[in-house]
């Protein structure tokens, strides 16, 4: 039997396309990125036309010929094929290419082993990896001798803990999932503690590299790892929000979305995800620079659907906007009510206007409303001012004749303390409700 090699990611990508399918050069870019995320040395790409997968190798007898050539000539030792493969497929391809081959699906689980860093995601990795290899050995694939640490597709939990032995396999699967089962139980009575304390929370979603941990840390100034690889982050870190009109909020990263998301893999980080199903409002995060962020948008509301956060508010954040060339604003609906925002969190323009925002969105309905100012109350008139309150005003020998347009959140902590002013304000307030 073929020799699995051990090691190496020298990798000749392979890019199978129906006819007619566009974004060649889109996919091609995303999945060279997505291998080297893993770690993988690119050396060469190669596009495969598949109208009619071929049951052997997916891809045809002659393509297979000529992925093996260029594989040899770049001395390349593994080659990423960017579909999922059945087991039988992968192994019929390797023992034709003579070198190690991954398809998609374990690639991206490959990411995530690397990337999971809380106990659940590391648990949830794993388990999904298992199931992923469990396939694998029910075909008879017996032949799994690569060490832990390895190289990609290897990586992880670690074939030498399944040896060949299809038990116990299967009974670190068991385990797994009842450790998980209790993980998700904490996890899901920490979330509702935080409930109790009715602290709002805000999850920031969006496809993988839009700027979700680079905008995390930039609002909590938190030390989160950002990089320029896709699924920087793959738990949810959760954080305190603080300087927002409506009190604090609870602000948490999830996983970076991406298209093709292996079914099996977006199932099993549902618990991962939970914290967007979970949350009061996503902040939905794109890159504005980006030509396909509306298609990309719609992949992330689909896969929001699919763990069944799809009726959570939104607001859309347009992010980059310094690669964009677009100016920092908030974009309201007919209400008033803010539905994007455009800001850069590399360099901080326009996040005082997400702050603006979140506090708007959080903290309840608004204030509209006339009210009227002794000159007497100058102070009151000046923070109402500051605040962005004040959407009309006259003024004669009386004092103010004002209009207040504005959330409760943002009105209610304007008091000064003078027992008038307090007085003006709860009249406001209660005018309103
Ligand atoms: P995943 O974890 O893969 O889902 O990515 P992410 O959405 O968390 O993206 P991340 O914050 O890691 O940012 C991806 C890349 O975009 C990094 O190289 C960031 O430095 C860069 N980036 C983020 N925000 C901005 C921005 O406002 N302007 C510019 N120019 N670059 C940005």
């Amino acid at each position: 039997m073929f020799d699995r090699q051990k090691k190496g990611d020298r990798a000749v990508l392979v890019l199978p396309h129906a006819r007619g399918e566009g974004d060649a050069a889109r996919r091609a870019g995303e999945f060279t990125e997505l291998a080297k995320s893993a770690g993988a040395e690119v050396l060469g790409v190669i596009s495969a036309r598949v109208e009619d997968p071929n049951p052997r190798y997916y891809i045809g007898t002659g393509k297979a010929d000529e992925v093996a050539e260029a594989a040899r000539a770049l001395e390349a030792d593994l080659v990423l094929v960017d579909h999922v493969l059945t087991p039988v497929q992968e192994r019929n391809l390797e023992k034709h290419l003579g070198i190690r081959v991954v398809d998609r699906a374990g690639l991206i689980l490959d990411i995530f082993a690397q990337r999971a860093r809380s106990h659940e995601g590391k648990l949830e990795v794993e388990l999904a990896q298992l199931k992923h290899l469990a396939t694998r050995l029910v075909r008879g694939w017996t032949h799994l001798d690569a060490q832990r640490g390895g190289a990609i597709g290897n990586r992880g939990p670690g074939e030498t803990q399944l040896e060949t032995d299809r038990r116990l396999l299967g009974e670190r699967v068991k385990m797994l999932t009842k450790r998980l089962e209790k993980v998700q139980v904490q996890r899901g009575q920490q979330r509702r503690s935080r409930l109790r304390n009715t602290v709002p929370r805000v999850a920031l979603v969006g496809y993988t590299n839009a700027g979700k941990s680079t905008l995390f840390n930039a609002l909590t100034s938190g030390g989160v790892y950002a990089a320029d690889q896709l699924f920087a982050t793959l738990d949810p870190t959760v954080r305190k929000l603080e300087d927002l009109s409506c009190g604090p909020a609870v602000l948490a990263d999830t996983v970076g979305f991406i298209r093709e998301l292996p079914h099996d893999l977006v199932a099993a980080f549902r618990a991962t995800l939970a914290e967007a199903r979970d949350a009061d409002l996503l902040l939905h995060v794109s890159d504005a620079a980006d030509e396909e962020r509306e298609r990309l948008h719609r992949v992330v509301d689909k896969v929001l659907e699919e763990i069944d956060a799809g009726e959570v508010p939104q607001l859309q954040v347009m992010n980059k906007i310094d690669l964009a060339g677009a100016e920092p604003r908030i974009e309201r609906d007919g209400t008033g009510k803010p539905v994007r925002v455009w800001l850069s969190a590399a360099t901080g323009a326009g996040l005082g206007l997400l702050r603006q925002a979140l506090g708007e969105l959080l903290g309840g309905e608004r204030v509209q409303s006339a009210l009227q100012l002794p000159l007497s109350a100058g102070r009151l008139h000046a923070r109402l001012k500051a605040a962005g309150a004040i959407s009309g005003e006259t003024v004669d020998e009386h004092g103010w004749q004002l209009r207040i347009d504005a959330p409760r959140s943002v009105i209610a902590p304007l008091s000064g303390g003078d027992p008038t002013e307090t007085r003006l304000l709860r009249q406001l307030l209660a005018v309103a409700e």
